[in-house]
């Protein structure tokens, strides 16, 4: 039998998913517990994949790290990604989320390099049927990867104008606090200013830096939880 999903309550936090006999907290819908338990696309042999492009990151949430193969073809002029392996040393939800990842990038011919660069970690999780908010950050490990991966194909086949690199942006000047370091804070659930600041002390050294944090808090808040 299928588990019940339930919409959250007040102590949960948007695309939460919670238990029916608690009320709170959080469980794994049947699609994050088939690919943990069967994940698709694990590369067991890294020796045995050659002429790959890889991708490699770590997380600065929890210290798992994530890394993606991909084999890219071009087809009538399109680059597709035909092929994408990956290995972790993330948890259930990064396991999940990467393989549900693997899918949808492979599914129908391989999806083009362009569609893979839109695709957000909110993508992953709704078909997913959602992911405890505690965990979002794991499926930005994959999400990460695969750019990282596609990067390295980009420099590769000399395209060096669409490699996107990403540049923390000094945000507290104080306490040396960057955007990427809200997006963390933020993805590890800290979803208001004191939450933050209890997590990272950003702005209590700098108080002239808040409105700045409450603005890339909003903006993240939306981009990984649509909230
Ligand atoms: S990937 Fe580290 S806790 Fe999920």
């Amino acid at each position: 039998m299928s588990d019940p999903i339930i919409k959250p309550t007040h102590e949960a936090r948007k695309g939460d998913v919670v238990t029916p006999a608690k009320g709170k907290g959080w469980f794994y819908t049947d699609m994050v517990k088939e690919h943990f338990f069967s994940p698709k696309n694990f590369l067991e042999d890294e020796a045995s994949y050659k002429q790959a492009y890889l991708g490699m990151v770590g997380s600065p949430a929890c210290g798992d790290a994530m890394k993606v193969w991909l084999k890219i073809e071009t087809i009538d002029g399109v680059e597709r990604i035909k092929d994408f392996k990956w290995k972790t040393f993330g948890c259930a939800s990064a396991i999940a989320s990467t393989s549900m990842l693997s899918v949808m990038i492979t599914e129908e011919g391989g999806m083009p390099v362009e569609d893979a660069l839109k695709l957000r970690p909110q993508d992953i999780m709704e078909r997913l049927g959602g992911l405890p908010a505690r965990k979002v950050h794991c499926s930005v490990l994959g999400d990460k990867a695969l750019r990282s991966a596609i990067n390295d194909y980009f420099r590769k086949s000399g395209q060096h104008d669409r490699v996107e690199v990403e540049h923390g942006r000094l945000v507290d000047k104080v306490l040396k606090i960057t955007d990427h370091d809200i997006e963390e804070a933020v993805l590890e659930g800290a979803d208001t200013l004191e939450k933050l600041q209890e997590k990272i002390k950003v702005g209590t050294g700098d108080p002239s830096c808040i409105p700045d944090v409450e603005q890339l808090l909003r903006f993240y808040k939306e981009k990984h939880f649509g909230a």
